[in-house]
């Protein structure tokens, strides 16, 4: 699934004439080895990092990613130049232009809330618009909001506008977030660094594309510590410079493709993982009977072969627990596996739509807020199917990884935000499956 990267201009949003399908024919056993793309959660914070350098950061590992594109044309109409060479991005922020982020923008890329931390901890003002409801449900930033708030921010909600200002500077400040949002700890990380004085974050996400942020921050000069813990330290310091930075390997991407092979009880080497970021994923995969050997530090083989039964229950929490951006993938292994799985969801609201298009290929899910129950089926058949969300539209593709007969697959462009070609990588290891153009 290659994509020619957009990275000039303020708007340019690629249309595209005809809508891409995925099509699978399941059935085939996976087999070989891929290597991790770099993680698009920690991708997209790092670049709107880049706009508080006062030079140019190079970052590595980058994958070739419709939201990572989204992310490289806002930092264009910021001012900062970003260029794409392969898998290396690299951004030149010695002037930043522009403190307003572009409505159309904004909306391609709900993460987009990132940028405003870093516009404001190196302009002292940003505009941008609310972003309002997601496929996942509401997605509220009322603790980025009044986390800024707390630290001189002055912040107008207008019309859909978020206009904020911190003439007088931005000051550091203890705050305690109400939940370990991800976004929001990076929001406070990026305003603080550059603030006067300290700030502490309790209840802090303790996600590894936190501790990732923080590292390539500290590279440029910050002063940050306990990244990764629930306590986050951030020291101000005046200015920061460029740095180079590899990219962290994508957890749910790893966690995806190890589904793809159980699902087809196949088997994978993986190559580019961090064990220690699957710590929640692994052994559940085990307890379903999987084989899964670490080694060579950021290697792991997984074999599906034997008799998998369903693991009971998964419980989405924030890291280091499951993650909820791994639950539909789980959800479409679950319903081939003898016994009843209860998921349940405790991040986000709308997290189950992927539930109703598995039972489009038979699969036996109720769904009652946020709790889901799947009973195993020994056969799902293809169908028609639309992904209406990213991680939903991989467990799509999954699913009809197992299912008998020919499975097409539309709203792409929701897998593409997140996977770097899929249907190249899943070719590569015995798939039968393809990307096509026509209507
Ligand atoms: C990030 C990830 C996303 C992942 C999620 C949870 C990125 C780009 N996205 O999203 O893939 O699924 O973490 O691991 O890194 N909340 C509030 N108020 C706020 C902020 C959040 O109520 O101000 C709620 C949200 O509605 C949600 C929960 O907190 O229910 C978690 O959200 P958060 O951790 O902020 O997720 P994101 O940063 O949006």
């Amino acid at each position: 699934m290659k994509r020619n990267a957009i990275l000039k201009g303020c708007v340019g949003v690629a249309v595209k004439k005809d809508a891409p399908k995925i099509i699978v024919q399941g059935g085939s056993r996976l087999s070989g080895e891929l290597s991790v793309q770099g993680a698009k959660n920690s991708i997209l914070p790092l670049l709107s990092a880049t706009v508080l350098c006062q030079g140019e950061s190079v970052l590595h590992n980058c994958p070739n990613l419709s939201d990572a594109d989204a992310a490289c044309r806002i930092l264009n109409c910021l001012g900062c130049k970003c260029a794409r060479d392969g898998n290396t991005v690299s951004v030149n922020s010695k002037e930043v232009l522009n403190t307003d982020v572009p409505k159309d923008l904004m909306r391609e890329m709900r993460s987009s809330i990132v940028f405003l931390g870093a516009i404001l901890g190196r302009t002292r003002q940003c505009k941008l618009t609310f972003p309002g409801g997601c496929e996942l449900g509401p997605r509220p930033i009322d603790l980025h909001v009044s986390a800024l708030r707390k630290m001189g921010v002055s912040i107008d909600e207008e019309g859909g506008f978020l206009s904020c200002s911190a003439p007088k500077g931005i000051q550091g400040a203890n705050i305690s977030l109400t939940l370990p949002s991800v976004g929001a700890t990076e929001n406070i990380i990026l305003a603080a660094v550059t603030a006067s004085g300290t700030t502490e974050i309790q209840n802090a996400a303790r996600e590894p594309e936190i501790i990732d942020l923080a590292e390539f921050l500290n590279k440029c000069g910050a002063k940050i510590s306990g990244a990764g813990t629930g306590t986050v330290v951030i020291e101000g310091v005046e200015q920061l410079g460029g740095a180079e930075h590899t990219v962290i390997a994508d957890r749910i991407v790893a966690a995806t493709y190890l589904c793809c092979a159980a699902v087809t009880r196949g088997e994978l080497v993986l190559k580019n993982v961090n064990h220690g970021h699957l710590s929640a994923i692994l052994p559940v995969l085990e307890q379903m009977g999987c084989s899964i050997y670490t080694y060579n530090e950021n290697q792991l083989y997984i074999n599906a072969a034997k008799l998998l039964s369903a693991p009971h229950k998964i419980i989405t929490s924030a890291h280091p627990g499951f993650p909820t951006d791994a639950q539909p993938m789980f959800m479409a292994l679950a319903s081939t596996l003898k016994g009843t799985t209860v998921f349940v969801e405790t991040i986000f609201d709308n997290r189950f739509r992927h539930a109703h298009e598995l039972g489009r290929l038979g699969a036996k899910i109720s769904v009652n807020d946020r709790v889901a129950v799947v009973e195993g089926v020994p056969r799902l058949v293809g169908a028609e199917l639309e992904a209406s969300d990213l991680r939903g539209g991989a467990a799509l593709v999954t699913a009809a990884l197992f299912a008998d007969k020919t499975s097409t697959i539309t709203g792409i462009s929701h897998i593409e935000r997140g996977y770097d070609d899929i249907t190249g990588s899943l070719q590569k290891i015995g798939a039968t499956i393809q990307l096509t153009m026509n209507n």
